[in-house]
């Protein structure tokens, strides 16, 4: 049976969700959730049964159920779980096993007895599997169903591993992982090629006999296929959805999770809203891109009939709303990223003074700096402005072991070439030879090794920053601690990443700093980067007098582009300077062909960079503003 809808605001939503703030504040109420269920039973004398989940999405559930454990009393003496899943084939004692994983987070903290935990047996002969999962589906009904059952949200829309294609009444069986759920795996097994190509996985039939169901999804990667699990057709394409027709689920996610639901992202299309300058924007562009009609030929039925009869209304009537929209983003473009020197700057995104600005461009990785800006980092260079680049990190996980084994060949060869002794080299080549050998997945290269793959990465930049035309002192190599530090350490403080961003900024004294602004992956590089430039920035404010005339421009990485109604500043590329950004992005040749970190988008770097340049200036020319080959784009961001 499905559930009726009778809110306004969620009116596209098949699927209870709450919405919370951050994470935080979300599995704390999960937990006490899982934690009331324990105790009721615990009062009535009852086993309360639990189906978990494994991942990123539960870790902090647990964390607080191992806290009410130790704090609170919480007893999980009466407690049995089945796990939802297990990867196939799999040894228990495997670091990447959910077995090492809920022994990890969750039960070597709290009092539950062992007999009493059940996950699917990764160690099974191939014929004994489907005869245990029977046996697995038969326990969970002989202890009366699972109480509650917490599940996470692949980006495939898979619940357990039940990726697109399974059966709504799918039960406890051996599947097929999806390609991308192996990717997303495969940083744990340290490349995608490791990850086993099955799992275990209880069915969506076996998830929904569960007498309650919650599905937990934090930050904005999640974002897209949440709003395809609530909003979407139930389909076996996204399994997901199926949970639709349940009506004892609820979906538990943060604000960034629910970015993409309909009340958030176009909430003129629920609920009557304060129509705000960016709100406004955002809903014009959406119109416009939606009815296929440039701006300026918006009508007032358009508006009327697409949930803005009250903005029109306001501060209507079309005509003056269309000027007004569609000048603000021509007001956005300029071939002059450093300002027009000797101009009017008041509907231009910079100032036109000073005419030569210091300019400090930061780069997350050595290559950012032109995948993400090259055209930009060009032109500033070309205008005349003093421009400093500085990598963050020095990249050196991105390096395959066969550059070194080749750099170390050449390293010998050279050294031979000019009659230097050689012995040395050919010692290290022989032994890191053997050591990429035995080399297992995940393992992290000792220090000459990375200081090898630095220096590949380092070279490249270099070579990238002169083809821009920077002067060598330009070019600044800050190789932040954080990056090495975190490989072998989780929780560690960034006060020597701020000191010494402090110091390059305090030498540099920038009129214009540009930084990756890039907030989807919480853990990643690019956002870590991001906190700690902001946070040496937001300190150098207090002492500093040139941080007054200090404007910070963000870009995004190599994966998205800002949405246009965020776009502060779009740099317009010719066709020339679209080849020229390319020849930059060249120059970083361990990251062609084959990055090690390729994402999820099998294109090149230089022609994901050129795509989504083109694809920025197709979208302002289908808005009714002028045709350019290439568009980047920037946001300023207050400090
Ligand atoms: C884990 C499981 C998966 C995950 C999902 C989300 O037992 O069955 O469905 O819940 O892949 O993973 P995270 O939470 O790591 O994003």
């Amino acid at each position: 049976m499905r559930r009726l809808n009778l809110l306004e605001e969620t009116r596209f939503e098949k699927i209870p969700v709450s919405v919370f703030d951050n994470e935080q504040e979300a599995t704390i109420k999960v937990a006490h959730r899982i934690a009331q269920v324990i105790r009721e039973k615990q009062e009535k004398g009852e086993t309360a049964v639990l189906g978990l989940a494994t991942g990123a999405s539960p870790i902090k559930v647990y964390q607080e159920l191992v806290r009410l454990h130790k704090e609170e009393g919480l007893s999980f003496k009466n407690v049995v779980t089945f796990n939802l899943d297990e990867y196939y084939p799999m040894q228990p004692t495997a670091e990447q096993s959910y077995v090492h994983f809920m022994n990890e987070k969750l039960f070597n903290h709290v009092d539950i007895p062992r007999e009493n935990i059940n996950i699917p047996d990764g160690t099974l002969a191939l014929e004994d599997i489907a005869d245990f999962c029977k046996k697995y589906e038969q326990k969970i009904n002989d202890f009366g169903g699972i109480d509650i059952q917490i599940l996470g949200i692949g980006r495939t829309g898979h619940i357990g591993f039940n990726e697109p294609g399974a059966a709504m009444n799918s039960g406890t069986r051996l599947v097929t992982l999806d390609d991308l759920t192996r990717k997303d795996a495969s940083r744990d097994f340290g490349g995608k090629e490791n990850v086993p190509k099955k799992a275990i996985t209880m069915g969506v039939g076996s998830i929904f006999k569960a007498k309650e169901i919650i599905l937990m999804a934090w930050n904005k990667k999640k974002a897209p296929i949440i709003k395809k699990a609530v909003e979407g057709e139930i389909s076996s394409d996204i399994p997901a959805t199926f949970l639709q027709a349940s009506n004892n689920v609820e979906f538990i996610i943060d604000k960034d999770a629910a970015t993409d639901l309909t009340r958030f992202d176009k909430p003129w299309l629920t609920h009557d809203i304060e129509w705000d300058e960016v709100i406004t924007k955002k809903a014009v562009v959406w119109l416009s891109l939606t009815l296929k009609k440039p701006i300026l030929k918006l009508s007032d039925e358009d508006y009327n009939t697409h949930g803005m009869a009250r903005l029109i209304a306001e501060k209507g009537p079309a005509y003056n709303m269309n000027i007004k929209i569609f000048n603000d983003l021509q007001h956005t473009i300029t071939g002059w990223p450093g300002g027009k020197p000797n101009e009017d700057d008041s509907q231009r995104p910079e100032r036109s003074t000073p005419a030569k600005k210091n300019v400090l461009l930061f780069s997350p990785h050595p290559d950012d700096d032109v995948i993400s800006m090259g055209g930009t980092f060009i032109r500033l260079a070309d205008q005349g402005h003093n421009v400093h680049v500085a990598y963050q990190t020095s990249g050196n996980s991105a390096v395959w072991d066969d550059d070194v084994v080749r750099y170390l060949e050449f390293a010998e060869d050279f050294a031979k070439l000019v009659g230097f002794d050689d012995k040395k080299v050919q010692e290290l080549y022989r032994e890191n030879v053997e050591i990429f050998k035995n080399k297992k997945p995940n393992q992290t290269d000792n220090e000459f090794v990375r200081n090898i793959k630095h220096i590949i990465r380092k070279g490249e930049a270099i070579a990238g920053a002169r083809f821009v035309g920077l002067p060598e002192e330009n070019i600044h190599f800050q190789s932040l601690p954080f990056y090495e530090r975190r490989k072998f350490d989780k929780d560690f403080p960034y006060e020597e990443d701020v000191q010494l961003t402090m110091e390059l900024l305090r030498k540099v004294k920038p009129h214009q700093v540009f930084a990756a602004g890039d907030f989807e992956d919480p853990h990643g590089t690019h956002k870590t980067c991001f906190d700690i430039l902001y946070e040496a920035l937001k300190r150098l404010k207090e002492t500093d007098e040139w941080t007054k005339d200090c404007w910070l421009w963000l870009y995004r990485g190599a994966w998205h582009e800002y949405p246009i109604h965020e776009i502060e500043m779009a740099v317009p590329l010719s066709p020339q300077e679209v080849y020229k950004k390319r020849l930059a992005i060249f120059k970083h040749q361990s990251q062609k062909d084959l990055p090690v970190y390729p994402g999820d988008d099998a294109r090149e770097f230089w022609v994901r960079a050129e795509d989504r340049n083109s694809e920025t200036a197709n979208l302002y020319n289908q808005l009714g503003l002028a045709e350019y080959e290439a568009i980047e784009a920037f946001a300023r961001w207050e400090f």
